[in-house]
């Protein structure tokens, strides 16, 4: 099959997008519009928790890509690594945020990846031209040089495995490596390789973005569900514990998209646990460079996870199967900038700049959103992935001297500090704004195939409650761009006695950006802390903002 490039293959297609709907689609939140002016009235009852959310939840990713790698946490000449080569800096910032598992080694590069090139000894290790990011890969860093940098970085390892060029054999060949004690050739491959103890690694995708032309292996979905199959028996009978998860649809663009996961399900669903969806977002061909519209776009995450749920129940009931599959949403992100020409071809060069995409404030907001929706959607997502981590569509930058936080980060890091026990089940009213209808054969994407209908509240909400630690915690974004909107929290049963702590990210303009000549240029501030009296909270949110506000109980 000829290399059609994702953005090309995808701009193809766009028009034949699947859509079921026109109406808005959010599960686990009920929505109702409120008058023009009125302030926003977010009802929150601790009694409606869903099961508690999956720390997993909020990991992200780490492809041999560009410098997301080299030069992004292994560096063995910087000054700022340690002995094995590991920026400490790196990885102590990742530590401190608090990733919870990272997903390893592609991305479009695992299924180009034989894992036996990057174990053993370093000076035998081959030099690799590689196909997918068309970069020299030297094999320096490989399956242990990644576990022992998860351990230094506080996170676990989600491991992808090549279903393109390699097979279900050294699938499972790689889970004997890691997860075997000893005693067996690849067990004892590992142990004579210097590691002693067994890596234990739980999480597995089987391949990556199967269904995609770009994709190196690229195949039906019949030919790829039997693969997943095979991988997925022949990995179990090694280590029966693994949580496997089928490759999904890449995209909601995809011409396939809905078919590919209901057919790749038919094969392989008694063996997976779990299916991806990836998406990524932009201000451009999906928007027009509308950013009233592009802030609406998170609900088509929202819409995106309610369709391939119901794919999977759809296949469960056709297998009479009593297992329920769990959603693995393990590439989302903002990336429409740095998708074309040089930005996704290395030349065959070594850590190559590649999508290295500059975020401003408008993406930090509808990553805001983007946290929301997977809150709200956390009774069926366990995992998700912020794609990616370093260098690459990431929330840090690296150059030789230090790193800087771009804007995404504070969205996501917000995430993993205070998302906590359960999601709460609530009930928003709030005043809505009208999106455009497209008109013309070169309009942007009509957001009713995305399942956002054309009336879109202002402020988005999402919470969680963590009984244990007595905290409640809620995340609003306000869409508007022009005015503040004022927002009214009724709790319906315990209202918190106290704010523990309350910030929020805006600004005026939507186009600034961090650097690291201004790496605190759009940067969180503090947000006054809101009163609580007669079991509500009334409170303004800022123009353009994302708010986070922890309170105790
Ligand atoms: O994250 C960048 C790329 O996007 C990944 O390699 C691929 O899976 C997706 O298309």
């Amino acid at each position: 099959m000829a290399h059609i490039p994702r953005r090309r293959f995808l701009q193809n297609t766009v028009t034949a997008a699947a859509g079921c709907s026109a109406t808005l689609l959010m599960r686990n939140s009920l929505f109702a519009q409120a008058s023009p002016d009125a302030p926003t009235r977010v009802y929150l009852d601790s009694r409606r928790a869903m099961p508690p959310l999956d720390r997993n939840l909020f990991g992200s990713f780490l492809e041999h890509l560009g410098r997301a790698i080299y030069e992004g946490i292994y560096d063995p000449g910087s000054k700022l690594a340690d002995a094995n080569g590991y920026r400490k800096d790196v990885a102590d910032e990742i530590k401190n945020l608090g990733v919870p598992i990272v997903r390893y080694p592609g991305g479009n590069f695992v299924s180009g990846y034989h894992w036996l090139d990057g174990v053993g000894p370093k000076k035998d290790r081959p030099r690799i031209l590689e196909k997918a990011w068309n970069s020299l890969e030297p094999n320096q860093f490989g399956t242990n040089e990644f576990m022992a940098w998860c351990k230094m970085a506080g996170c676990k390892p989600l491991m992808g495995l090549n279903l393109g060029t390699s097979n279900p054999e050294m699938a499972a060949a790689l889970v004997e490596y890691c997860n075997a004690e000893k005693g067996t050739k690849w067990s004892d491959l590992r142990r004579a390789h210097g590691i002693a103890d067994p890596h234990k690694v739980e999480h597995w995708c089987l391949g990556n973005e199967m269904d995609g032309p770009w994709q190196i292996g690229h195949m039906t979905a019949t030919e790829y569900g039997m693969r997943a199959a095979d991988a997925g028996r022949q990995m179990r009978y090694v280590d029966p514990s693994l949580k496997l998860i089928a490759c999904g649809s890449s995209s909601v663009f995809m011409p396939t998209y809905l078919e590919w996961d209901r057919e790749v399900l038919e094969q392989c669903y008694q063996y997976v646990d779990g299916i991806s969806l990836h998406r990524y977002y932009g201000n451009s061909d999906e928007t027009g460079g509308d950013s009233a519209k592009y802030m609406a776009l998170n609900l088509s995450m929202d819409h995106q996870i309610a369709q391939i749920e119901s794919v999977c129940d759809y296949v469960q009931g056709r297998m009479r199967s009593p297992k329920k599959l769990w959603l693995s949403f393990d590439e989302w992100n903002v990336w429409y900038r740095e998708r074309t020409g040089s930005a996704v071809n290395g030349g065959g060069k070594f850590a190559p700049h590649l999508l290295e995409e500059i975020y401003n404030l408008e993406d930090a907001l509808l990553v805001g959103g983007l946290v929301n929706s997977l809150i709200r959607n956390s009774d069926r997502v366990r995992v998700a992935c912020l794609a990616q981590l370093v260098n690459v569509i990431a929330p840090i930058m690296t150059n030789a001297t230090g790193l800087y936080r771009q804007t995404i980060y504070y969205p996501y890091a917000w995430a993993l500090q205070y998302a906590r026990g359960s999601a709460l089940n609530l009930a928003v009213e709030s005043p809505t704004y009208e999106i455009a209808a497209p008109t013309g054969s070169a309009s942007p994407v009509d957001f009713s195939k995305l399942g956002i209908s054309g009336t879109i509240p202002y402020v988005d909400a999402s919470a969680t409650f963590d009984k244990s630690a007595g905290k409640y915690s809620t995340f609003l974004f306000n869409r508007d761009l022009e005015k503040s909107r004022e927002v009214e929290i009724l709790w319906e049963d315990a209202a918190p006695t106290r704010v523990l702590d309350s910030f929020t990210l805006t600004g005026n303009d939507l186009k600034a950006h961090n650097a690291f000549d201004a790496p605190q240029n759009v940067a969180p501030k503090p947000f006054d802390k809101p009163a609580t009296a007669n079991n509500r909270t009334r409170l303004e949110l800022p123009p353009r903002s994302y708010t986070v506000i922890q309170f105790a109980m």
